[in-house]
């Protein structure tokens, strides 16, 4: 919950959106949430991500990193530390939906072992198509991943 405002400000640089705190905090309270964060040693919050546990299926909601500290692995590292947390608890597959525009978070997404198994037209409010990606998780492959932030 410390953590909340500095949550909002990384949503608002990545997805455009005002006033997140109050979502946030109660997505943080929800006991099937997982909500982590990854913290750059004398440089706050770098990157978050949030997602259900449902059942023995991970569903990825957002992972967002701040503007200036992309592309050094901090978003790979989330998604590969909460999989591999998610399936100690008994998930056996994520899913996600992503902009069809979103080429970025595709790039991060396959590089992680998700792969296109759905499409849903229109599905965001300005038209834009989502794309349903999906990972099975099996415990071997998700420990022997390795945590690769750069800090470049
Ligand atoms: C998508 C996002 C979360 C990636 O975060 P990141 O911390 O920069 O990602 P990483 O550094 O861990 O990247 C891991 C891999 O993903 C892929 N990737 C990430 N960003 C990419 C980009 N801009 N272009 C192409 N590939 C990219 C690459 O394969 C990358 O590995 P590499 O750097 O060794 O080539 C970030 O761009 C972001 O916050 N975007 C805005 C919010 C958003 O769209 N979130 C996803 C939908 S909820």
């Amino acid at each position: 919950m410390a953590d909340v405002a500095a949550l909002a400000t990384i949503e608002r640089a990545c997805f455009g959106r005002d006033g997140a705190d109050d979502l946030l905090a109660a997505e943080i309270s929800r006991s099937w949430a997982r909500v982590r964060v990854a913290e750059l040693p004398g440089d706050g919050l770098g990157a978050f991500i949030d997602g259900w546990l449902v059942a023995d299926e991970f569903e990825v909601h957002f992972v967002a990193t701040r503007p200036e500290r992309q592309r050094r692995g901090l978003a790979a590292m989330l998604l590969d530390h909460l999989l591999a947390e998610v399936f100690a608890e008994g998930a056996r597959s994520a899913v996600l939906e992503v902009r069809r525009d979103n080429t970025p978070a595709q790039a991060l997404y396959r590089a992680r072992g998700f792969g296109v198994v759905a499409e849903r037209r229109r599905y965001y409010d300005d038209g834009e198509d989502a794309l349903v990606m999906q990972c099975a998780l099996e415990g071997s492959l998700l420990m022997a991943r390795p945590a690769h932030y750069g800090g470049r």
